[in-house]
C-alpha cells in the first residue's frame, strides 16, 4: 500500500515451493478434494507461526478449485501494519498480540446489541472451509483455505434496524502490544467498512482460521473478515467492533489516501490504482512456468455471485 517497488521480503525464489512438493500437493489435492486430510501434511513441511488451535471445518461449494498457496507464504508474506510495514514483519513480531480474552463488541443500528466472546464466536455457526482468492491492492495474489462461517449468520443475531446501511470494522490498536502504532502512516485503529448487502452475501466470509486451525496471528488473529471480491485492504483483522450505521463508513486508507484507495474497492482490472496497474497480478508461490503474470478477472473472479450488487453503478466513479 506505501510507495515500494521490489522489497527485500518479496519472496525469494528459495523461498519459493520446490516442484516435487508442488507435484506432491496437487496429487493430494486430487485425492482428498473435499476433506482437510492433506492439510497436516502441508502444514508439516511449513514452519509454524502460532495458530496452534484446531478447527474441524466442513468444505463448502463457495470455494475455488485452485491450488492453495503454501501455508508458509500465507503465514509469512503479510500486511497488517500495526507490526510493521515488511511483508515479514508481522510473522516476526505479531507474536506479543494477546488474543484471549477476546471480545467483539457489535452495537449500533440494531435491536440486539451484543458482546460476543470469542469462544461463543467460534460456536455461532458451523465452520467451513472456503477455499478464495485473495487480491491485493499492490499486486500480488494468494489462494487462502479460510476458516468460518458467513458474516450474514452472525448479522441475522443481531437484528438491524431500519437504519442500518453499512457496516464498519474497527480493528485492535493498542500500543503496548503493536509496535506499528508509533507510525503515522495510518490514523489507527484501521477501519474499513461494507455496505448491508455487501456484508451480508454469502461469501462475505467471518474468519476464525486458516489452513484448519486458528488464524495465527500475522494473519489477523482471532477474528477478521475476508471479503474475497475486493482487494486485499477491506479485509481488516483482529476486530474488536462492529458498528451498524446509516452513514458511509470512512475507511481507514481512504481517510488518508482518498484519490488512492475509494470505499468500494472491488477488484477491477479495467480501473488502475494511480500507482499501480490492476490489470494482472503475480501469484504468491508460483514457481517455473506459472511464475509469469496471471491476468486479474473482474471481482476477482466471483463475478457471477456479486456484480448484481453494482448494477448501475459507475465502476470508476465508485471505484
Ligand atoms: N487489517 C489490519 N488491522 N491492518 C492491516 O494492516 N492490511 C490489509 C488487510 N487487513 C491490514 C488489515 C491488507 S493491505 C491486506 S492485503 C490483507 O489484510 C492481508 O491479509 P493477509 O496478510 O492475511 O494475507
Amino acid at each position: 500500500m506505501l510507495v515500494r517497488t521490489r522489497s527485500a521480503s518479496d519472496p525469494q525464489a528459495s523461498e519459493i515451493t520446490p516442484r516435487h512438493l508442488f507435484d506432491q500437493r496437487r496429487r493430494l489435492l486430487a485425492a482428498a478434494a473435499t476433506g482437510l486430510a492433506w492439510w497436516p501434511a502441508q502444514r508439516a513441511l511449513a514452519q509454524r507461526q502460532g495458530g496452534e488451535q484446531k478447527l474441524a471445518a466442513r468444505p463448502s461449494s463457495l470455494s475455488t478449485t485452485e491450488t492453495p498457496t503454501p501455508y508458509k507464504d500465507v503465514t509469512t508474506y503479510n500486511n497488517f501494519y500495526e507490526f510493521g510495514f515488511d511483508k515479514d514483519d508481522p510473522a516476526k513480531y505479531a507474536h506479543t498480540l494477546k488474543v484471549r480474552p477476546w471480545t467483539v463488541e457489535v452495537e449500533g443500528e440494531v435491536r440486539k446489541p451484543k458482546v460476543f466472546d470469542i469462544e461463543e464466536l467460534l460456536k455461532l455457526a458451523p465452520l467451513e472451509e472456503r477455499v478464495y482468492r485473495l487480491r491485493c491492492v499492490e499486486g500480488w495474489s494468494m489462494v487462502v483455505p479460510w476458516v468460518g462461517y458467513s458474516l450474514s449468520e452472525l448479522i441475522r443475531k443481531v437484528e438491524p434496524t431500519g437504519n442500518a446501511k453499512y457496516i464498519e470494522f474497527v480493528t485492535l490498536a493498542d500500543k503496548a502490544q503493536m509496535p506499528g502504532l508509533s507510525s503515522s502512516v495510518l490514523a489507527w485503529p484501521y477501519v474499513e467498512g461494507l455496505r448491508l448487502d455487501e456484508a451480508n452475501h454469502p461469501l462475505t466470509l467471518l474468519t476464525l482460521g486458516l489452513y484448519g486451525e486458528a488464524l495465527p496471528k500475522q494473519n489477523g488473529a482471532p477474528v477478521r473478515v475476508v471479503v474475497p471480491w475486493k482487494y486485499g485492504f477491506k479485509s481488516g483483522k483482529s476486530i474488536v467492533r462492529i458498528r451498524f450505521v446509516e452513514k458511509q463508513p470512512v475507511s481507514s486508507w481512504t481517510r488518508v489516501l482518498p484519490h488512492e484507495y475509494g470505499f468500494y474497492s472491488n477488484v477491477n482490472p479495467k480501473v488502475d490504482h494511480p500507482r499501480w496497474s490492476q490489470a494482472t497480478e503475480r501469484r504468491i508461490g508460483d514457481s517455473g512456468f506459472l511464475q509469469r503474470k496471471r491476468e486479474t478477472l473482474m471481482f476477482n473472479g466471483y463475478a457471477d455471485q456479486v456484480a448484481s450488487l453494482y448494477a448501475g453503478m459507475d465502476l470508476r466513479k465508485f471505484f
